[in-house]
């Protein structure tokens, strides 16, 4: 990675995907047949758009993943790499890659699928991506691989000084002594509900609540919450993404900042079809920053 003290090192570890994204007025109940109104593919993953969204957002990011020796691999690749995040640590393994199904209704809901290809064979982190993790100044991870890559990158996060921030989604219950280990955690509020007191030893825990913006609690009791500005939502895919990335690249600012930063991003993210191609620029951001 380049090194650029104005712009903040963070290591993403995560999933990388090719959305196979279907437009419909109504998403279909069980056993129900639709008609849809469009298609398109759009490069995506949890891992990815985050790793965009905290490069675009200012952020020096390296990338560590993995997608697979089909005809996918070649955009996936090129998305990440275009945006100017750092490729290096990008493996290309025998198999397809992720993919995602998504159905995106009238309202601009979603339901995703995530089949998991490339992803699922991170089960290991090499000599040079713990050196990478190492180096950096923030690891940002979601659970989109194998968990238990993503348990030994915090740990070795945590013991090299590198601030650990978590994304646990899909949400699952992790080891109790990992939270300990995690820094900042990102969560939507149905996945706080579902983790509960899991999410107690977290020193930074910051909730979103759509288009009602974020809620933060930190130490000493610390407390924020910060409104989204108010846009017209066509797709809520990769918002929560685009939320965590932007946190990421503004963290160093403190709390504060960076949810505005986030709450920001998050919400010009809905304003467009897709996931990684909804990621807005940091001028973008900047210009739809709230003013006091
Ligand atoms: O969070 C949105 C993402 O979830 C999509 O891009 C899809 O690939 C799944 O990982």
């Amino acid at each position: 990675m380049t090194a650029d003290s104005s712009k903040p090192a963070i290591a993403v570890l995560g999933s990388i995907n090719m959305d196979l994204v279907t437009t419909t007025e109504q998403r279909p109940a069980p056993g129900e047949t639709v008609l849809g109104t469009g298609f398109t593919m759009v490069p995506g993953g949890k891992g990815a758009n985050q790793a965009i969204a905290a490069q675009r957002a200012g952020g020096a990011v390296d990338f560590l993943g993995a997608v697979g020796d089909d005809v996918f691999a070649d955009e996936l690749r090129g998305v990440l790499s275009d945006s100017g995040v750092d490729t290096g640590r990008l493996r290309t393994v025998a198999g397809p890659s992720g993919i995602a199904a998504i159905v995106v209704d009238s309202g601009g809901e979603n339901s995703i699928i995530v089949v998991g290809g490339a992803n699922t064979t991170m089960t290991g982190l090499t000599d040079e991506d713990l050196a990478v993790i190492a180096a950096a100044d923030i690891l940002l991870c979601q659970l989109e691989i194998p968990v238990e890559t993503v348990v030994a990158a915090v740990m070795h996060a945590s013991a090299n000084e590198t601030v650990v921030i978590l994304n646990p989604s899909p949400a699952q219950h992790l080891m109790a002594d990992l939270w300990a280990h995690v820094d900042v955690a990102v969560v939507n509020s149905g996945e706080a509900k579902q983790l509960g007191s899991d999410l107690d030893p977290v020193a930074h825990l910051v909730v979103t609540h759509g288009a009602d913006g974020a809620t933060y609690r930190g130490p000493n009791g610390r407390e924020l919450s910060q409104p989204s500005p108010p846009v017209e939502a066509i797709d809520t895919t990769g918002a929560g993404d685009t939320f965590t990335g932007a946190l990421a690249a503004a963290w160093h600012h403190g709390p504060q900042t960076a949810l505005a930063w986030a709450c920001t991003a998050g919400a010009l993210a809905t304003t467009t079809l897709g996931a990684s191609s909804s990621i807005p620029t940091r001028d973008r951001i900047e210009a739809a920053l709230p003013t006091e």
